[in-house]
């Protein structure tokens, strides 16, 4: 069955009887009024406001195919199982259904509608700590559609419990989670490996096992008193296509999936060598660019900024495992099957890491005795992978510590962790109620930048953090002086007149009839939310908002204002006490 295939099956499932799910839009990849993180990596991420208690116009029932990002596993990239980017399979239930009709759908959707041999399945359930019970009702409901009890396996919080931010003692104030119950597949053909632990088990890591499914109990929020039940019992699913398709193959090799085929024999043309025996750098190479690709596709460019920093790190990976497999790099050879557009974004990174590729090859011969510390500059400042290092130390006789090398990263990604944890910190939890203030002052500057400079002002894109908003919009000339002072005066006017914001759900034909402005280019789904502030500003909008404008507490000045491209403005804009 082809990943398309699967995608279609999983949607088809859940929208139809007795599930009634609504179909929503996946969010973008790279999250917009989101300053937590560079990529969206789960489902849920959109839905945090409406697993905590808001209405979501599409109703209680919801399901969609996330296209995902996730960079804590880069690192394991080049197994057989692990990617960046991955879509996943979604559904919700807000508040609605939960354990009772979640398992045995799931179950129903892998054995039934998928066909896949439930003997080779295995559930893992939550067994409790102090502030949360075992979850034995889950166990319990396995049971009843028949999974045998060897196949049903218990874990504590660092397997079976799922917040963005890991397990209850890692959850910021504010950040919600709860227990789960992950499904997995055996592949029968697999030998556990001693080396992993003495008995093989569902968790571990020697790959007979993959898991295919995860369904999160979002029933708590932490506070500072601990973890407190939500107002609603919430069920998050998540399934990794990829994986799924893999276990359809009955092929522990995710990169032999339709989604990877054509990309790998791409590879192995460009490069002159076979996948066999290249397994580790080809997939690399695959995954990488696959993600590269997606992450192009919403306009990011190469950087050392963000997500633009990610994207680098990404193409200069392959580059250096494409020059590995085959000795000489060229600018075209990573543009593989992409659109001309994407593939010029990456030739000119190919092209200007060339530069420093040579560089640091220059630096190796300065490099009369190699040790653990100068292997991770070189891997750090020119992006050197160990393993490269390595090979070329070896020709030379001399061996690198790979432990010393990995004590190394682990200290550097302990430094780069807690830098974004401290930043997820500070940016969902204690200042939601900033990004919240920003995003309403989106709106009234947008509506005030119609009433000052003209209709034909459209929003083209915006990005908040807790402390600022940028907003870019269609106007051709620079604003002067006395437009951006008229404008700031207008939106303080409307703030100091505290007028209330209120939201209506609609389709999204009324919406337009009613006068809503709505983001061109982007995809909404069939019924919408509208935001009004009094009758001064009316748009589409996920939310959240403010309820009344007292609550933006200051005034808002802008502090820049600069081109961005051909007929497009950009603005920053502060809130000042
Ligand atoms: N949000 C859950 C996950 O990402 C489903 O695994």
């Amino acid at each position: 069955m082809t990943t398309a295939e699967i995608r279609a099956k999983y949607l088809k499932f859940f929208i139809g009887k007795p599930r009634n799910h609504k179909e929503i839009s996946p969010a973008p990849l790279v999250p917009e009024n989101d300053p937590t993180t560079l990529f969206t990596s789960s489902g849920m991420q959109q839905l945090v406001p409406y697993l905590t208690g808001e209405n979501h116009p599409e109703g209680k029932r919801l399901v969609d195919v996330q296209p995902s990002i996730r960079l804590q596993d880069i690192d394991e990239v080049g197994d057989n199982r692990h990617t960046t980017f991955f879509e996943m399979l979604g559904n919700w239930s807000l508040g609605d259904y939960f354990k009772a009709e979640q398992l045995p759908w799931v179950w129903e959707f892998f054995t039934k509608e998928l066909g896949l041999d439930g003997n080779r399945l295995y559930v893992s359930c939550f067994e409790g700590n102090k502030e949360v019970p075992r979850d034995t009702e889950s166990a319990k409901i396995w049971k009843k559609i028949r999974v045998p009890e060897d196949h049903i396996f218990f874990y504590g919080v660092k397997e079976n419990w799922w917040s963005r931010s890991g397990p209850p003692n890692k959850m910021p104030v504010g950040e919600i989670g709860g227990p789960d119950s992950e499904i997995f597949y055996e592949f029968t053909q697999v030998k556990h490996d001693p080396k992993f632990g003495e008995k093989c088990h569902p968790n571990c890591e020697c790959g007979r096992f993959l898991e295919i499914g995860n369904s999160v109990f979002i029933q708590y929020q932490k506070t500072k008193e601990g973890l407190k039940e939500l107002s609603q019992k919430n069920v998050d699913f998540g399934g990794g296509l990829e994986r799924i398709a893999a276990a359809m193959n009955d092929d522990p090799d995710v990169f032999k999936i339709d989604a990877f085929v054509l990309l790998i024999k791409k590879i192995s043309s460009v490069t002159g060598k076979a996948y066999k025996r290249n397994e580790t750098s080809m997939r690399i190479i695959a995954d990488h660019m696959r993600a590269a690709n997606m992450i192009i596709r919403e306009g990011v460019e190469p950087s050392n900024k963000q997500q633009g920093y990610v994207l680098r790190r990404l193409i200069r990976r392959s580059a250096l495992k494409v020059r590995d497999l085959k000795g000489k790099l060229v600018g075209g050879d990573l543009s593989l099957n992409f659109e001309s557009d994407i593939a010029k974004v990456i030739e000119d990174e190919v092209g200007r890491f060339s530069i420093s590729l040579e560089k640091g090859m220059k630096q190796i011969e300065k490099i009369d005795s190699v040790d653990s510390k100068k292997a991770f500059d070189l891997y750090q400042t020119y992006g050197f992978p160990f393993e490269v290092t390595q090979e070329i130390f070896a020709d030379k006789g001399q061996k690198i510590d790979k432990d010393k090398f990995q004590k190394e990263l682990e200290m550097h990604q302990e430094k780069s962790r807690s830098a974004s944890a401290g930043k997820f910190k500070g940016g969902l939890a204690d200042s939601s109620e900033a990004t919240k203030k920003l995003h309403t002052v989106t709106h009234l500057l947008h509506a005030a930048l119609r009433s000052i400079l003209g209709d034909h002002v459209s929003q083209k894109g915006s990005n908040i953090t807790s402390d600022r908003l940028r907003f870019d919009f269609s106007h051709k000339e620079k604003l002067n002086e006395d437009e951006i002072k008229k404008v700031e005066v207008l939106i303080n006017k409307e703030i100091d007149k505290d007028l209330e914001v209120t939201s209506e759900t609609m389709t999204l034909d009324e919406a337009k009839d009613a006068g809503a402005l709505a983001f061109f280019g982007h995809k909404y789904d069939e019924l919408v939310k509208v935001y009004s502030i009094g009758k001064f500003s009316k748009e589409v909008c996920g939310g959240p908002h403010v309820k009344r404008l007292s609550e933006i507490k200051g005034h808002v000045r802008i502090n820049k204002e600069e081109s961005v491209s051909s007929g497009v403005r950009r603005i920053y804009a502060v809130i000042e006490k």
